[in-house]
Order: C-alpha cells, then structure tokens, then sequence
C-alpha cells in the first residue's frame, strides 16, 4: 500500500468525503459539506485536509483558527470535524491528518486546540485523549427551544 498522503481539500473532494461523512454518521450533512467547500478559497489552506491512499481520499479533518490565514490568529485552535471511513481505520491515518493540522496551528501562534465531542462517541473520545487531549475548563450548557 502506497503511503498516506496529506493535501489540502478543494472543491472536487466534495462528493468523496461527503460520501465518507454519511457512512459514519449515518446522516445527511451535504449543506454543511457545500457551505465548507464555499468557505475554502476565503480561508488558509491549511484549514480543511484530506487523507489520500491509492490516489482515493480516505479521511478528512477540518479546523479552525480565526484570523490564521492572515497570520494573527487567536491563540486557540478548533477542530471542527475529523473522519475515516471504516476501511481505513485504525492504520494511524486521523492521527497523522490531526498532527499536520496541529503543526500548522502551531506554526501560527496557537497554544491550545479544542474541539467538541458528544460523550456517546467513544471512538472520537477514545482517540482524542490518545493524542493527548483532555478535558477543557468550559463545560456545555444550552437552553433548548
Ligand atoms: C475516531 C477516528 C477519527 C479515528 O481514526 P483512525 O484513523 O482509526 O485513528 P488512528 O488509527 O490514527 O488512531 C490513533 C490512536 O487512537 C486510537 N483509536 C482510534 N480509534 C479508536 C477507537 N475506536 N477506540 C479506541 N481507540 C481508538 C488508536 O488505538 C490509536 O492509538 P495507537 O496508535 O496507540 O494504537 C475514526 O474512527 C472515525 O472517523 N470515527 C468516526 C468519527 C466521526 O463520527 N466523525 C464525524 C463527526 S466529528
């Protein structure tokens, strides 16, 4: 098997990783995969990446950091969404795909990187403290209406 491969994402990745997304998650999420695609050329490359193997894209991780595309970022980091397709799991490719994203983070002056996982995930939380996150000071409140 060829080496993993890690590239900016563009505009013809998008039914390749949406079709991914849906295989995990099991729901429909095209308009939120549209509207990343649309945000791609005003943000840093750097910002939303995608895993190829074989020339066929096998994971993606999108991230966030306001202002980094201009070089005065916040300080904090987000990692909006990360995902594998099943076939390809468990061969170390989300760690590579988040290390890339946590390197360039770094390189623009962020010191701390956070994201949002549903407790019912064990697998994203399971692999998210493998990496070494932990438990952040903010907790999760919300008013439903
Ligand atoms: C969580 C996920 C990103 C991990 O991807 P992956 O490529 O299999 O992860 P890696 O192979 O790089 O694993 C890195 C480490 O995390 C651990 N890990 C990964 N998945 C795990 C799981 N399901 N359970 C326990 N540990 C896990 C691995 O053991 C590995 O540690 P090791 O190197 O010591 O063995 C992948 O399983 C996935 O996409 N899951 C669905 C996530 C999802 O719902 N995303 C969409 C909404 S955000």
């Amino acid at each position: 098997m060829e080496q993993v491969k890690i590239r900016a994402m563009h505009d013809g990745d998008l039914d390749e990783i949406y079709s991914i997304d849906k295989t995990i998650l099991g729901k429909d999420r095209r308009e939120y995969w549209q509207m990343k695609m649309e945000l791609l050329e005003q943000r840093s490359p750097m910002a939303q990446l995608v895993a190829e193997l074989d020339g066929k894209v096998v994971g993606f991780i999108v991230g966030d950091a306001s202002g980094w595309e201009y070089g005065v970022p916040d300080t904090v980091g987000f990692i909006d969404t990360i995902g594998i397709h099943p076939d390809y799991q468990k061969q170390g490719i989300a760690s590579v795909l988040l290390k890339e994203m946590v390197d360039s983070f770094r390189k623009v002056g962020v010191d701390s990187v956070s994201t949002f996982v549903n407790l019912r995930d064990r697998d994203l939380l399971d692999f998210f403290e493998k990496m070494g996150f932990e438990k952040g000071d903010m907790v999760h409140i919300q008013l439903k209406i």
